[in-house]
């Protein structure tokens, strides 16, 4: 915008001179001059009060740096784009894609590409459905996998199918055809909005997951920041370790996103940082609680006092925390500030299908009053199809979740829900004194920060981090390896708590492998080298200035989700 605007302006400028040499003053300013110089005074005021904002924000230093990296990203960009290096990287991309296309989809399987002539008996679609649940995998049954299915018990499951046969049919967007699922939706928020401490006049809205949440969220604050304060170009500021979910709605609703660092020991957001990036266009501030990374619950008591100074909406995202951080007290385990309690706190997001143990596909978003939810509604009043309203992003919707997502609080309900966190959470705490205190363990890997809830993060302090990720999945576990700084992070759940020793045992036994190879390797004089999958995937994303290969990469991944 900025820059068509000066570009008009210099032509302009060329018109104007044209018309007027610069050695007859009789001519005086004409109409061109006022509008030329106008425009050019305002570029110019634009220009310097978003270099004060970045030099204010960054520091010179960093403003600088910043600066340097961008120009790193592009010319590496042109280096990608010479023809042999593109051979080359075309080439290995193509490799790579194969072999993972060999991992994800199972050969010697019958391939079902169009429809049967002939629709198949209930029995052999049964039989067909068996086959497919159990494909080889990951085997989540016996707590080999971190985070992914949180409860997994067969009562619930039990509870949760009747629930989804009973409710089939129903869409909540016929609120007189199915009454039911719309009374249980409105309670599901209610009960979420009490454990959340929500005042009198809070709201809320269910949604498909965390990411609609977050996505609605965001784009309330922008709606509010357009309504009532005129904010054409909306910015948000939030931590590096926030969800990729607000990356995604700064991309979708054009809100330009800055950034902070959430620095070691404590890994929080710098709350300072997030204050001088503060400007007139800011519409909104994002805390965790806990983030997805590290497990770290942000320090949402100075974010909140900075979002009431400066007037801005917090959301808190508790997706993760979802119903184990509102029990933390009760449980008798240390916590902090995070919920409505807390009076900058605009929206809280907060999943029912995580610690909840709803279904997949249920999540919800808090907001302090109706007021704020109604800027994520959308009305159309003059469809030729009728005056139609949402509340959300979807339109028709699954009924049967949310009988599924009801029937779950209410069978776990505050006991359940407090037992859980006591077993989720003591286990976590087992995990890291384990961690801690092993001597083995302890000399060679650090918890990042103080986890207080369900999420552990570890780094290795000589080791290469990924190949201990590696080794563990080669004993059938499933961690996720994390990036900027190499980490490795387990989210205890349910059926974790029923294994966690052997985890333990486990990492002992790769630990101490791994430092005899690197013995042996130092022995032999061969430098550090990353020898596993991940530990060269890393390895490349972090040493690249332009992540352009990256992406096309996890493009092709994204293309072999889709091939039958
Ligand atoms: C899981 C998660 C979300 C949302 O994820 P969905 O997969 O869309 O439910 C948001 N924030 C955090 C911290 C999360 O862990
Ligand atoms: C990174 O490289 C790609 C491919 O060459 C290019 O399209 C992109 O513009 C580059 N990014 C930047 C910021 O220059
Ligand atoms: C459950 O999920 C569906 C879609 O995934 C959503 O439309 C509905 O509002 C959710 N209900 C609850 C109670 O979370």
């Amino acid at each position: 915008m900025t820059l068509t605007l000066t570009a008009l302006a210099t032509l302009l400028s060329v018109i104007a001179l044209d018309k007027r040499p610069w050695n007859s003053p009789s001519m005086g300013l004409t109409i061109l001059d006022l509008f030329r110089n106008t425009l050019f005074i305002y570029c110019a005021l634009r220009w310097t009060q978003r270099a004060f904002w970045k030099i204010r924000s960054r520091g010179p230093i960093g403003a600088v740096l910043e600066f340097y990296s961008e120009i790193r990203r592009i010319i590496y960009g042109y280096i990608l784009r010479v023809p042999s290096v593109r051979g080359q990287v075309r080439e290995q991309l193509g490799d790579t894609l194969s072999k993972l296309s060999a991992k994800l989809i199972p050969v010697n399987q019958p391939h079902h590409l169009s429809l049967p002539e002939h629709g198949l008996d209930e029995d052999d679609v049964l039989a067909e459905l068996d086959k497919l649940a159990k494909l080889d995998h990951v085997n989540w049954e016996e707590g080999y996998v971190s985070g992914a299915v949180y409860h997994g018990e067969e009562d619930l499951i039990r509870l949760q199918s009747e629930a989804f046969a009973k409710f089939i049919v129903t869409n909540p967007i016929h609120p007189d055809v199915f009454p039911g699922v719309r009374k249980m939706e409105a309670e599901v928020v209610a009960k979420v909005l009490d454990i959340f401490n929500a005042p009198p006049g809070a709201a809320g809205v269910c949604t498909s997951g965390g990411t609609e949440s977050i996505l609605v969220a965001c784009l309330a604050a922008r709606q509010k920041g357009a309504a009532e304060r005129g904010i054409s170009e909306p910015e948000m500021i939030m931590a590096e370790t926030a969800h990729p979910a607000f990356r995604k709605a700064a991309d979708y609703f054009k809100i330009k996103l800055h950034t902070v660092a959430s620095p070691a020991p404590s890994y929080q957001v710098d709350v300072k940082a997030v204050g001088r990036l503060i400007n007139s266009n800011t519409v909104m501030l994002v805390g965790s609680a806990p983030n997805f990374p590290h497990g770290i619950i942000d320090d949402i008591s100075a974010l909140s006092k900075l979002a009431l100074q400066s007037k801005l909406w917090l959301h808190v995202d508790c997706c993760l925390g979802s119903f184990l951080v509102p029990f933390l007290e009760k449980a008798g385990f240390k916590t902090q500030p995070f919920d409505f309690r807390l009076e900058g706190v605009s929206s809280i997001s907060c999943d029912t299908h995580k610690y909840g143990f709803a279904p997949k596909g249920n999540s919800t978003c808090l907001y302090r009053s109706a007021e704020l939810r109604k800027y994520q509604y959308y009305v159309c009043p003059d469809w030729s199809g009728g005056v139609y309203a949402s509340p959300g992003m979807a339109g028709s919707r699954p009924g049967a979740l949310i009988a599924g997502c009801w029937a779950s609080l209410m069978s776990l309900g505050n006991s359940g829900y407090l037992d859980s966190c006591i077993r989720i959470v003591g286990t976590t705490k087992q995990i890291v004194c384990a961690i801690q205190r092993v001597p083995e363990l302890n000399s060679e890997l650090e918890i990042l920060g103080n986890p207080l809830v369900s999420i552990l993060a570890f780094k290795a302090r000589n080791l290469n981090t990924y190949h201990i990720v590696d080794a563990m999945t080669e004993k059938g576990w499933h961690l996720n390896a994390l990036q900027n700084p190499p980490a490795i992070h387990v989210a205890v759940t349910i059926p974790i708590t029923k294994v966690w020793e052997r985890l333990i045992d486990d990492l002992q036994q790769v630990v101490s492998e791994e430092v005899e190879k690197e013995r042996a390797r130092a022995k032999a004089g061969i430098k550090k080298e990353p020898t596993s999958d991940t530990a060269v995937l890393y390895g490349l994303a972090g040493s690249l200035p332009n992540k352009s290969v990256l992406v096309d990469l996890t493009n092709g991944f994204l293309d072999l989700l889709y091939k039958a």
